[in-house]
C-alpha cells in the first residue's frame, strides 16, 4: 500500500472513530456507532500491516499476533459474563498502559533511530512520558481489576502522609526526567529511565488503591482516559497519525466521562484523584446524622402480594442495579413491563448514572432486552416524579437508592445524588439478602415503613411475580 493510500485509510479510520463516539452517545443510535468503530478499527489495522511501514518480514510476525491476540480476544469475548465486562475492560486498560511502556523502552533501544538536536529530546520527552503515562495506566487498572472483581476490598488504603508521598514522587520523576534528557547515551539513560517506570507502577497503585469503593465509577472512567493519552503517546513515540488521534479521542471522551461522573455523584475530581472518600469507616454520628442509622423492623413481601400491588398501581418506577445484572432478569423485567403495560399501568425506567459496574451498564442490559427507550429515563429528568408514583421496584439497588446519601453527613456515600425511592406511595427492594452494596454502607431504606423487601434471587423472584401477574 502506497503512503498516501494509507494516509487516507487512516483518515476514513479516524472520521469513523469519531462517527462512532457520536453514535454511542445515544441508545437509540449505538449500534450504528458500534459498527462505525469496527469498521474504523478493520480499516485501521489493515492500512497498518500493509501500509508502507511493515516489510514483508514484518507481516508474518503481525499475523502471529494478531492469531495470538485476536484468538485470546475471541476466547474472552465468548466466555465473560455481562457482569464482569468492567473487569475485563480494566484489563484492556491495563493492556493499552503494558503496550506503551513496552514501546517506549523499545524505541529508546531501537538503534535504527537516529535523530540528533531538537528531535532526538522530543524524541525522548515523548519516550519518558509515555512511559509514565503507560505504567501508571497499567498498574493502576491491574488494581482496578482486583477492586471491581473483588479480590481487593473496596476499602481505601490511606497511607500516613499519602499527599507528601505522592508530591515527592512526582518532584523524583521530573528530577529522573532531567537525568534521563541529560544522558549521553542509552546505557546512561536507562537507569533514570526504569526507576522512574518503578516509580509510575507503585505510584498508579497507591493512586486507585487510595479510593473508595464508591468512588470506583470515577476512577475506572479515568483509567479509560489515561489509556487513551497512554496510545497517544504511542502515537508519537510511533509517528503514528492514527494512534495520535484514536488515542486524543479515548483520552479526552474518558476526561469527559469522568467529569460527568463526579457531577453525578456530586464529587469534586481532584479530591477523588487525592483519595480517601468512601472510606466506610465507621462514622462518627451526631445529632440529626443518628437519625440516618438503621433501625426498626423490615417488612417482608411476597411475589404474589409484589404482583397484587403492581396490578393495582397506576404508576410504577422501576430501578435497576448490580444485582439485575448479576442475576440476568432483564428479559423477565421486560415481560413484567409489556404485561403491566397492556393493562394500562404506566411503567418507567429511572437509571442512575453510576447503577452497576460500569458506565451505561444499566441502558445496555435493557437495550439488549429490548426495553423501549422512551421509557428509559435518566435520574434527573425522574427523580422529582416518586411522590407521584404508586409504586418504585428496586431490583437488585442498593447504594444508588440509600437515602443515608442525604441524610447523614458522615456516611462515605454523604452528597451522592440517589434515586429518591422512598417518597412513592410504596417502594420494594428485590434481593438475596441485608447484604449491604458496592460502597459498604448500610441501607436505611429497608426499615422504612412504606417499604416492602422481596427477598430472593431477581430473577426467580421476576419470574415468579410474572407468573402471578399473567396466571
Ligand atoms: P450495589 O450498591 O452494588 O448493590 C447491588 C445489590 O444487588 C447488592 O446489595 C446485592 O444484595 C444485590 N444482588 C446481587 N446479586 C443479586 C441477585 N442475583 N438477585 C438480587 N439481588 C442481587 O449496586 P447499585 O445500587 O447498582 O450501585 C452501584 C455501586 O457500584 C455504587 O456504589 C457505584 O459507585 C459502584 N460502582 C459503579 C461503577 C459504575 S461506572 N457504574 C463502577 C464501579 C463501582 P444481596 O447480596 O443481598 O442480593
Amino acid at each position: 500500500m502506497s503512503p498516501s493510500l494509507a494516509t487516507v485509510a487512516y483518515l476514513g479510520a479516524a472520521i469513523l472513530f469519531i462517527l462512532s463516539l457520536g453514535g454511542l452517545s445515544n441508545p437509540e443510535t449505538s449500534r450504528r456507532g458500534n459498527l462505525f468503530g469496527m469498521v474504523g478499527m478493520a480499516l485501521a489495522v489493515l492500512a497498518t500491516v500493509f501500509g508502507p511501514r511493515v516489510g514483508a518480514g514484518g507481516i508474518a510476525w503481525i499475523v502471529i499476533a494478531l492469531v495470538i491476540g485476536g484468538g485470546i480476544g475471541l476466547y474472552a469475548a465468548r466466555v465473560v459474563k455481562m457482569t464482569q465486562m468492567p473487569e475485563l475492560v480494566a484489563l484492556m486498560h491495563s493492556l493499552v498502559g503494558l503496550a506503551a511502556c513496552l514501546v517506549g523502552f523499545a524505541s529508546y533501544v531501537d538503534t535504527s533511530i537516529r535523530l540528533e538536536g531538537a528531535e532526538k529530546i522530543i524524541h525522548e520527552v515523548e519516550i519518558y512520558v509515555g512511559i509514565l503515562i503507560g505504567a501508571v495506566t497499567f498498574s493502576g487498572s491491574l488494581v482496578a481489576f482486583g477492586k471491581l472483581n473483588g479480590r481487593i476490598g473496596g476499602k481505601p488504603l490511606l497511607l500516613p502522609g499519602r499527599h507528601w508521598l505522592n508530591l515527592v514522587a512526582l518532584l523524583v520523576v521530573v528530577w529522573l526526567g532531567r537525568m534521563f534528557l541529560g544522558a549521553h547515551d542509552v546505557q546512561a539513560g536507562m537507569l533514570p529511565l526504569i526507576v522512574m517506570t518503578v516509580i509510575a507502577l507503585l505510584f498508579g497503585v497507591h493512586m486507585v488503591m487510595a479510593i473508595g469503593g464508591a468512588d470506583m465509577p470515577v476512577v475506572v472512567s479515568m483509567l479509560n482516559s489515561y489509556s487513551g493519552w497512554a496510545a497517544a503517546a504511542t502515537g508519537f513515540m510511533l509517528s503514528n497519525d492514527l494512534l495520535i488521534v484514536t488515542g486524543a479521542l479515548v483520552g479526552s471522551s474518558g476526561a469527559i466521562l469522568s467529569y460527568i461522573m463526579c457531577q453525578a455523584m456530586n464529587r469534586n475530581f481532584i479530591s477523588v484523584i487525592a483519595g480517601g472518600f468512601g472510606s466506610g469507616a465507621p462514622a462518627k454520628k451526631s445529632g440529626d446524622a443518628a437519625a440516618a442509622e438503621p433501625q426498626g423492623e423490615v417488612t417482608p413481601i411476597s411475589a404474589a402480594e409484589t404482583a397484587e400491588l403492581l396490578r393495582d398501581a397506576k404508576s410504577v418506577i422501576i430501578v435497576p442495579g448490580y444485582g439485575m445484572a448479576v442475576a440476568q432478569a432483564q428479559h423477565t423485567v421486560n415481560e413484567i413491563v409489556r404485561t403491566l403495560r397492556d393493562k394500562g399501568v404506566e411503567v418507567r425506567f429511572a437509571i442512575h448514572p453510576v447503577a452497576g459496574r460500569m458506565p451505561g451498564h444499566m441502558n445496555v442490559l435493557l437495550a439488549e432486552a429490548k426495553v423501549p427507550y422512551d421509557i428509559v429515563m435518566e435520574m434527573d429528568e425522574i427523580n422529582d416524579d416518586f411522590p407521584d408514583t404508586d409504586v418504585a421496584m428496586v431490583i437488585g439497588a442498593n447504594d444508588i437508592v440509600n437515602p443515608a446519601a442525604q441524610d447523614d453527613p458522615a456516611s462515605p456515600i454523604a452528597g451522592m445524588p440517589v434515586l429518591e425511592v422512598w417518597k412513592a406511595k410504596t417502594s420494594i427492594v428485590m434481593k438475596r439478602s441485608m447484604a449491604s452494596g458496592y460502597a459498604g454502607v448500610d441501607n436505611p431504606l429497608f426499615y422504612k415503613e412504606n417499604n416492602r423487601m422481596l427477598f430472593g434471587d431477581a430473577k426467580k423472584m421476576l419470574d415468579e411475580v410474572l407468573g402471578a401477574l399473567t396466571g
